[in-house]
């Protein structure tokens, strides 16, 4: 199956008190915006939610990647899909029924992406595969940006695409959390075809440039250069 990478900066990162400006300087270059909702109960952060989305959503075309890290998505993702978001990912570990809210998502229009923090194992999530668009494997503890990569987290990519290899599923793998130049082709590597990218993207001077090259780096891992 022929999978061109993704990539996708985190607004995280970025000025907030300009956040439609910085999401045109990622237009053209980009495939996704990332927009990181944090409630201050799932994670101890907190960060936008509903509203903005809503009003960012009017200002730009680029599709919105919406990863809820929040407590009890089922009452709150459906609405991120109402507002235009192009993918809708919850968490895991704040889900007790998954197939359920990714079919609600997929009812109101989004894809469904379900995120698997630092400590979670991935394992028990493998047969639900198909009922997901993306798999978000975060590669720091979900939280805060500007954390390091970790390594060891791509063992997960790999136990997900090589069950997304076997059962033939058309799935996105994506990985959130220290991307950057440095670390991006090994995830590239493990089987990741989306790259989530704060700081890489809006601490470079250059936030298009940036996103160049680390699909030019991703590409080539993924024998597409
Ligand atoms: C952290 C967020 C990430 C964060 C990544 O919990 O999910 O999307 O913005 O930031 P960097 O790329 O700086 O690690
Ligand atoms: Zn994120």
């Amino acid at each position: 199956m022929e999978r061109s990478p993704i990539i996708a900066p985190s607004i995280l990162a970025s000025d907030f008190s300009r956040l439609a400006e910085e999401v045109h300087a990622i237009e053209g270059a980009a495939d996704w915006a990332h927009v990181d909702v944090m409630d201050n109960h799932f994670v101890p952060n907190l960060t936008i939610g509903l509203p903005v989305v809503q009003s960012l959503r009017k200002a730009t075309d680029i599709p919105f990647d919406v990863h809820l890290m929040i407590t009890d998505p089922q009452r709150w993702a459906p609405a991120y899909a109402e507002a235009g978001a192009y993918n809708v990912t919850f968490h895991a570990e704040a889900c007790d029924d998954p197939v359920a809210l990714a079919k609600t998502l997929r009812a109101a229009g989004a894809k469904a992406g379900l995120a698997i923090d630092r400590d979670t194992p991935v394992e028990p999530y493998l047969e639900l595969l198909p009922y997901l668009d993306t798999v978000l494997i975060m590669t720091i503890k979900a939280g805060f940006g500007g954390q390091s990569f970790l390594p060891e987290m791509l063992e997960k990519v790999r136990d997900v695409r090589r069950r997304a290899e076997v059962n033939q599923l058309e799935i996105r793998i994506e990985v959130d959390g220290g991307i950057a130049a440095d670390t991006i082709e090994q995830a590239a590597e493990a089987g990741a075809d989306a790259f989530v990218a704060g700081t890489a993207v809006y601490g470079a001077a250059d936030p298009a440039e940036a996103i160049r090259k680390l699909r030019a780096l991703a590409a080539a891992r993924m024998g597409l250069a």
